[in-house]
């Protein structure tokens, strides 16, 4: 079911507003397995609301946490086919496939028992705890990288323990960690110190990708917002952030 809303002056500039980022990878879209979107219906509007703005293929990812949402391959499977058989009923042709957003914690050697689900080629998203670092962190990414992917953080900016500390931004990266910066984080959405270390990011080039993090319609909204930002979008089309290069997949039959 599609979703028409009125259209005015901001919609004409949103039309175009994600078209830099071509694939979004970091969103919570599977209905009812976490903190995001609760039923099919959102799912299919949030899915056509991001393709009204340019996004060409979505990847999305819930959250995999032991504690709060333990989901897998196996319990997404389900989800996953509601929505891809609702966006076919609706005729919508976008690439939509899941991967996770697989939070790290002491229960890592158990999640490597099982193949982890890939972004796209060996890459998985992660994200960390947002209280303080864990010390164990470097050797658990290297545990991921030696069990043969690739990793990527989430919202690095977001972890408020590393804005007094910026330069270990670096170190993720030296270590092989690609980041990941949430597009609202730019907005002040999440508040001002996260704004200025997802500025600090793009300054000094060190994020690699771009993620909306959806979950719900106060960020949709807060994306929308974005359209009449002058500012914020020339900064956006002019940093190279690797989103571009995901080659669209097909869409499972
Ligand atoms: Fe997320």
């Amino acid at each position: 079911m599609f979703f028409f809303r009125k259209k005015n002056a901001s919609d004409a500039n949103a039309s175009s507003l994600l078209a830099f980022m071509g694939t979004d990878l970091h969103s919570h879209l599977l209905p009812a397995v976490d903190d995001g979107v609760q039923d099919v219906a959102t799912s299919v509007h949030f899915i056509t609301a991001l393709q009204e703005m340019g996004i060409r293929q979505i990847i999305t990812t819930p959250h995999v946490m032991m504690d709060r949402f333990p989901n897998s391959a196996a319990t997404l499977a389900g989800p996953y086919q509601q929505v891809l058989q609702a966006l076919q009923s609706a005729g919508n042709p976008i690439s939509f496939s899941h991967a996770g957003e697989y939070y790290l914690d002491e229960s890592l050697p158990q999640l490597l028992q099982q193949p982890l689900m890939k972004i796209f080629g060996n890459v998985v998203l992660v994200e960390m705890s947002f209280m303080s670092a864990p010390p164990q962190i470097f050797q658990w990414l290297f545990d991921i990288q030696t069990a043969g992917y690739q990793v990527l953080l989430a919202h690095p900016e977001r972890y408020n323990y590393y804005h007094q500390q910026p330069e270990m931004y670096a170190r993720y990266r030296e270590r092989g960690c690609m980041l990941q910066v949430n597009l609202l984080s730019l907005t002040g959405y999440y508040g001002k110190h996260i704004k200025t270390a997802a500025e600090y990011l793009l300054q000094k080039g060190l994020a690699d990708y771009i993620g909306t993090d959806l979950h719900h319609h106060k960020h949709l909204e807060a994306i929308r917002d974005i359209a009449n930002n002058r500012k914020l979008r020339a900064l956006l089309e002019s940093y190279p952030f690797k989103n571009a290069a995901i080659p669209i997949a097909n869409v499972p039959v």
